[in-house]
């Protein structure tokens, strides 16, 4: 069987290393090559510490092609993605493609697999935040629509998608496999050594700080949302300090728009080993990060959402997650209530683990032949 995986932005390359672990492990255990993995990077991220940094912690097999398309419009970035990926699969044939999350690299690859009729398994399917500007949420809308297995994360996922029908009016399969980023956390945090500046910050801070991200386009390209999320963070960052790695996106804003920190510390984005230390150590997280929110849940911090709603519901429902929006009020008011209190994160959510097998052995069961282009 042949795989094609399509990644290009920086969480795709977390849950796209569980998925290759798995496959590699599947044919080490079969003694023989059953699947055969081709990795198309989009280069939709293209920062050595966006990009590089996750192949070489994760151990992700270099990609046997690199499409360079990063740093444009979303109809740019998509249209051209589509365009070069077709010649690629038309090159490789393969029996499935494989694709994460919400970005336009997800929605480029399946289209172009879809088109070719190849079947696409989409990995964190069923995810909705009932929010249409949102860019993520077109893209995995669409990539639902046009996926065979959709692979969910959780209860709610699968709860999204029956709704919406999908196994009534097409051959898709849902299944509810747990979250990759689940098995990822356990995995590496193993073999987790920061870098020296990470380890710098341990020095300092010790574990008496916040992590704080930032990157959604409905916050870094809004100024009243920008400027009130900073003044909410750098007034936090006086009493307790706020680790910021930023998005390179966020960055180029708050330059624009002279926004200024005084108590804040920011830094470039980090890799993915930095990150699971600085979630270790820290007291609790701000973030409009999807993928955040759960790492925060997976190491016992509490996290205040910078959006207006999550696709996360049920780290809500069970109250370890807070949505302040970019309310400069509701940040401060939620860091002295919300932060503050005992919580007890016991309860699993995310599966048991062993997502990124489950989907292999799915995928090796379930593949027919009939899909040839
Ligand atoms: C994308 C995804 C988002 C995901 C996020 C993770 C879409 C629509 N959005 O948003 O769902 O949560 O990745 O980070 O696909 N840039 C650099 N260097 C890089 C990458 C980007 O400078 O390595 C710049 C680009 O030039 C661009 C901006 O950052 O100006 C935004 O990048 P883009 O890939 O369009 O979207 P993200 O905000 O990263």
């Amino acid at each position: 069987m042949k795989i094609v995986t399509i990644v290009g932005a920086r969480p795709q390359f977390v849950k796209a290393a569980v998925v290759s672990r798995a496959i590699a492990e599947f044919n080490r255990e079969k003694g023989e090559k059953v699947i055969e993995e081709v990795i198309i990077h989009t280069g939709q991220h293209y920062d050595a510490n966006m990009s590089d940094v996750f192949f070489e912690e994760m151990r992700i097999p270099r990609p046997d092609y690199h499409l360079g398309i990063g740093g444009t419009s979303h109809g740019a970035m998509t249209g051209r993605m589509l365009e070069k990926i077709e010649k690629v699969l038309l090159k490789e044939k393969p029996d499935a493609v494989l694709v994460y999350g919400d970005t336009n690299s997800t929605l480029a690859g399946a289209l172009a697999a879809v088109k070719l009729h190849i079947p696409v398994a989409h990995v964190e399917a069923g995810l909705r935040s009932f929010n249409m500007r949102m860019p993520e949420e077109v893209n995995r809308i669409l990539t639902d629509r046009v996926s065979r297995w959709l692979f969910c994360p959780t209860e709610t996922a699968v709860r999204n998608l029956q709704a919406e029908g999908v196994e009534s009016w097409s051959e898709a399969r849902i299944y509810n496999v747990g979250d990759v980023m689940y098995d990822a956390v356990l995995f590496y945090q193993k073999i987790a050594v920061p870098g020296r500046e990470v380890s710098d910050i341990l020095q300092e801070y010790k574990n008496n700080f916040y992590l704080a991200t930032l990157h959604r386009a409905e916050n870094t390209d809004d100024i009243l949302r920008l400027a009130s999320i900073a003044r909410a963070l750098d007034d936090i960052g006086r009493k307790i300090p706020v680790v910021v790695p930023l998005h390179p996106r966020a960055s180029k804003r708050i330059k624009e728009n002279e926004i200024k920190f005084s108590y804040v510390k920011i830094m470039e984005p980090v890799g993915y080993f930095d990150m699971l230390t600085l979630l270790k150590n820290c007291r609790g997280v701000f973030t409009d990060s999807g993928g955040l929110q759960k790492e925060a849940f997976f190491f016992g911090k509490p996290c205040i959402t910078l959006r207006e709603e999550t696709e996360w519901v049920e780290l809500v429902a069970h109250g370890f997650n807070c949505l302040a929006g970019a309310d400069y009020e509701k940040i401060l008011n939620l860091e002295q209530t919300f932060m503050h209190r005992d919580f007890d994160f016991s309860v699993s959510l995310y599966g048991d683990g062993r997502a990124g097998e489950k989907v292999v052995e799915i995928l090796v069961q379930n593949h027919k032949a009939d899909y040839l282009i």
